[in-house]
């Protein structure tokens, strides 16, 4: 969780955040598998934000959603809107309508036929926004907006894009967000998205390791992975073989780009979530893909309260690349 602020002159304030770590079990393939443990996790990250804000904006992985571009005719009604994207959604769900929950947001005129939106359209199962609606009722939150990560990302990136040459514009740059379960690897090219995939590596790979070499609980392990506290051979023998696995993972990623589509390079690699926090991962990535790497820090240009440690935010920052993005979502008061 992270609360952003005002720090005057139109800059932006980290006020506080808190980073609580969920039970792998908690969440499986992007549904409330055990909703007590989210619950309790929510409810323990938001004692330790010592907030008074109580609106919230969330978001569902990118692997619940459907996203598709549509063309929605320019003169038309909010009724006749309503009525198309209703069954465009119902093509693109397997599911029945009444399961479905969409929205869309219209991009601009479409560049062939100007009389015509392009439309981005999200559906997911109705099912997912409403387990996450109700864990963070029951902690006494008010959840104002629900977003997709991959999308949250994209705000975030505005923040830093300005840390790149020319803030980014005309060249290609990949988001890889190394998460728990997956990575995210997205790729921008003139700070607009032009692909997506996700790989199934992460963090947990190298927790159930931690628990299988040094015999411990899962939690036991999360907390020394983090914290650095494992006998010496640790490193040699276990992170150094996952740092490796994660950059291969991203060269691979990087070749299943340029294969299909006809980018043949990208100038920058930006890494993203939980797993990026590991100092020394860019450096691996770096060598493996001879691609300037950066670990992403989207509070760069922020001010920071004397609240938060900035020291600890500095090393957080890349896991709270989605809080980011969130937490500078706008929405109407009621
Ligand atoms: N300081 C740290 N050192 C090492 N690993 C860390 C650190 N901080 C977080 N992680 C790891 O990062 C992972 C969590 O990252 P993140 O919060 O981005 O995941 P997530 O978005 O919840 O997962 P996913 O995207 O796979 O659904 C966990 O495996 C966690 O152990
Ligand atoms: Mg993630």
């Amino acid at each position: 969780m992270l609360e952003l602020g005002e720090g005057g002159k139109g800059v932006r304030r980290v006020e506080r955040y808190a980073i609580v770590s969920l039970p792998k079990e908690a969440v499986m393939d992007g549904a409330v598998a055990k909703a007590e443990l989210v619950e309790a996790a929510m409810r323990e990250a938001w004692r330790k934000l010592e907030s008074r804000t109580r609106d919230v904006a969330m978001a569902l992985p990118a692997s619940t959603v459907i996203t598709k571009k549509v063309l929605l005719p320019g003169s038309a009604t909010d009724a006749e809107i309503e009525a198309q994207v209703a069954a465009d959604a119902n093509q693109m769900a397997s599911f029945p309508l009444d399961e479905v929950s969409l929205d869309y947001q219209i991009l601009g005129a479409n560049a062939k036929n100007p009389n015509e939106n392009d439309a981005l359209l999200v559906v997911t199962r109705k099912e997912r926004v409403e387990e996450r609606v109700a864990v963070a009722e029951a902690v006494g939150l008010k959840p104002v907006i629900m977003d997709v990560d991959a999308f949250a990302i994209l705000t975030a990136y505005e923040q830093l894009a300005f840390q790149l040459p020319d803030h980014g514009r005309g060249q290609t740059v990949a988001i890889v967000d190394v998460g728990a379960q997956s990575t995210h690897f997205n790729v921008l090219h003139d700070n607009q998205l032009v692909y997506q995939r996700e790989h199934a590596l992460g963090g947990n790979a190298l927790t159930s390791e931690i628990t299988r070499r040094f015999d411990m609980t899962q939690e036991e392990a999360e907390d020394a992975k983090r914290k650095g506290l494992l006998p010496e051979r640790y490193e040699s023998e276990v992170l150094q073989p996952f740092l490796d696995a994660v950059a291969l993972e991203i060269s691979r990623a990087l070749q299943m780009f340029f294969s299909a589509t006809s980018y043949q390079k990208v100038d920058h690699i930006l890494l993203a979530g939980g797993c990026a926090a590991i100092p020394g991962l860019d450096d691996v990535v770096h060598g493996k893909t001879q691609t300037s790497t950066i670990i992403a820090n989207p509070f760069a240009k922020m001010a920071v309260s004397p609240n938060v440690r900035a020291r600890q935010l500095a090393s957080d920052a890349p896991a709270l690349f989605v809080a980011c993005g969130l937490a500078l979502r706008k929405f109407d008061p009621a």
